[in-house]
């Protein structure tokens, strides 16, 4: 595991584009493991960037999702769909049926989450997965428990991830309960992964994934045994460790 520590949210975001395009550039049929929520906004918008400027070209990427609630409708301008629509795939040259999202809507959950991991395996895997972190170590939606389920699967919200994401919604009785969400074997199953985190707020989760017992309590504390990790985080995020 490597951890990079950079001053703030701004150098993460570029260290992490960075290194997302490094694998682009050296396959471009590559498949990317993509992340939502405010930690990666940065650094969707220096990838939107470096596509502008020619250095990077999503025309043969292919990505795959971490999470999204359930249910929820893919128009809802708080699914993980909509978030990618509109921070990433909107403004780039991806193909649009190559950007697969947990669906929100599955009728048949347990046939979906089976065919999201066929997926991700036919793909041959995942070349670079993006990951945020929970303030209670969270990775995609598998929350701190006493067991982790391996695969992709349906999963209750804790109440403090439901608070956590509630600023986005009009009120916390709108956040769904749910979530489909990649399993912790799921993202081992990507040649690289990269763990951002950014502020004060991200302290105790860093210091804990890096610090504390491997435990699955604290989901992301796993990840520091992925054969190829780099959390790149801030000064902020670092503070406790
Ligand atoms: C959400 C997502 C995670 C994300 C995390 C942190 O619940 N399911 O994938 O990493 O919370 O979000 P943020 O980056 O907004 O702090």
């Amino acid at each position: 595991m490597k951890v990079i520590v950079v001053k703030n949210y701004d150098e993460m975001s570029k260290v992490a584009a960075n290194h997302v395009a490094d694998v682009m550039k050296a396959k471009p049929d590559c498949v990317l493991g993509l992340a939502t929520g405010d930690t990666p906004i940065g650094m969707y918008k220096n990838l939107i960037e470096m596509y502008k400027n020619g250095e990077i070209d999503f025309s043969k990427t292919t990505s795959v999702n971490l999470d999204e609630y359930y249910p929820i409708t893919p128009d809802n301008d708080q699914s993980y769909r909509y978030f990618m629509n509109c921070n990433l795939f909107d403004h780039v040259n991806i193909d649009k049926a190559k950007t697969f999202v947990p669906d929100g809507q599955a009728k048949d959950v347990e046939a979906h989450c089976k065919a999201y991991e066929d997926r991700i395996d036919d793909l041959g895997g995942v070349d670079i997965q993006v990951l945020g972190i929970g303030r209670n170590g969270h990775i995609g939606f598998n929350e701190p428990d006493d067991e982790l389920i391996k695969g992709t699967h349906l999963t209750a919200l804790t109440q403090s991830t439901i608070e956590a994401n509630s600023r986005f919604f009009a009120s916390e009785a709108d956040v769904p309960k749910h979530a489909l969400t990649m399993g912790i074997e799921s993202v081992f199953k990507a040649r690289k992964v990269i763990v951002l985190a950014s502020g004060a707020n991200k302290a105790e989760a860093i210091r804990a994934m890096l610090k504390g017992n491997i435990s699955t309590k604290c989901p992301a504390s796993l990840i520091c045994l992925h054969p190829d990790a780099v959390i790149i985080c801030d000064e902020a995020a670092y503070s406790l460790v």
